[in-house]
């Protein structure tokens, strides 16, 4: 019997149970497979005792239309950098891969799957350096990679933010009042660009083009007549006004691979009331609610498509790369194309244009 481990890193994604579903039911078909999974990334292989799950047909069925994933993910940490403590409480990190990749072999794992995003694929490619056979599949709610047209779980959050869009304009409309939304979003602007086009809100505020806030207050004033009218603006939490840092917030957490993000809605409430506004304002952040609950239809066929063809490439030895979408393919790129060029919102995006040609702001 061969056997293929599935792990699934970095923060989750609606369509993550999709993917290590479709992987299951598409190795159910080849007689000689079996697939585990590693929980928590790849802790569960280098915890002591291990920790694995028997991915079979029973342990998968149904899960395609759940959020999360059975396996557990962490975004800490990892076979590179696995978080030690000193004897005066302090914490160091050590490199443990080779460990690990003799605890694979020892396993009998042929092949591993890492279904995670660009953190997750850079593990990959040094895994795959130092002789793994492993492949990748992408993952990424903030739709930041550019070797795919996209992955599944973005449209599910844009979804979600766009319903919370949609909430806002009435409430916002009944108070004449300015509506924040702050949404997911680190690098790239993609769920609050999309979010904001559906939604129809007036100002849309990204990392990409740090805002000038007498702009964003120009437009928000534009839109109030004697007191009376209101606005929505959608906020990525990795925006920032011109000259200033993204919101950061303290975070303890040991081996903690990101900046944690947050406050980018509040702190914009300020600088516009700095800036001289009048208007009620009121935020939302919707945070995590962005990547919970069931994927979208959409998210769920892409995650199928992905999770068959990481099977497939695993049949075909194409190790060393991720699998990618390119409309109307479904093909693969090697690990380092993966992971060197992220995927911005550009000045010149089709997207960017038409917000600006309904009249979005972006503060700019
Ligand atoms: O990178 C994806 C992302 O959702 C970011 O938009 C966000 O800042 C981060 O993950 C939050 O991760 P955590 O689960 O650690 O709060």
């Amino acid at each position: 019997m061969k056997r293929v481990l599935v792990a699934t890193a970095g923060g989750d994604c609606p369509g993550l149970n999709a993917v290590i579903r479709a992987i299951v039911k598409r190795a159910s078909q080849e007689r000689d497979w079996e697939v585990i999974g590693s929980i928590q990334a790849f802790n569960g292989i280098l915890w002591e005792p291990t920790e694995i799950k028997i991915l079979d047909e029973k342990a998968v069925a149904g899960i395609h239309f759940q959020g999360g994933t059975i396996i557990e993910t962490t975004n800490r940490g990892g076979p590179f950098a696995w978080p030690v403590k000193n004897k005066d409480g302090s914490w160091t990190t050590v490199d443990r891969s080779e460990e690990m990749i003799r605890k694979l072999m020892y396993m009998g794992v042929d092949a591993v799957i890492n279904i995670g995003g660009d953190g997750s694929q850079r593990i990959s490619q040094a895994l795959y350096e130092k002789g793994l056979n492993i492949i990748g599949v992408p993952k990424t709610i903030d739709n930041d990679l550019s070797a795919t047209d996209t992955t599944f779980g973005f449209q599910t959050a844009v979804q979600i933010a766009t319903d919370s869009v949609d909430k806002l304009v009435t409430t916002a409309a009944s108070h004449n009042r300015v509506q924040i939304l702050e949404v997911m979003g680190r690098d790239a602007g993609w769920i609050a660009l999309n979010a904001a086009t559906a939604g129809g809100a007036e100002i849309c505020l990204i990392p990409e083009i740090p805002y000038d806030i007498n702009k964003v207050l120009e437009k928000i004033n534009s839109r109030f007549v004697r007191d009376r009218g209101f606005v929505i603006i959608v906020i990525a939490e990795g925006a920032r006004a011109v000259g200033k840092d993204m919101s950061e917030e303290k975070n303890d957490e040991v081996g903690y691979m990101n900046a944690k993000l947050s406050g980018a809605a509040s702190r914009l409430v300020e600088e516009l009331k700095e800036a001289g506004c009048k208007h009620s304002m009121r935020k939302t952040v919707l945070g995590h609610i962005q990547r919970g609950g069931i994927p979208i239809a959409y998210d769920r066929v892409l995650a199928t498509q992905f999770g068959v063809h990481a099977f497939e490439m695993v049949l075909a030895g194409r190790f060393g790369e991720m699998v990618s979408y390119r409309h109307p393919h479904i093909t693969s790129v090697p690990f380092k194309e993966a992971i060197t060029v992220p995927n911005y919102v550009t000045l010149d995006t089709a997207l960017m244009n038409n917000a600006r040609g309904v009249g979005i702001s972006f503060g700019d």
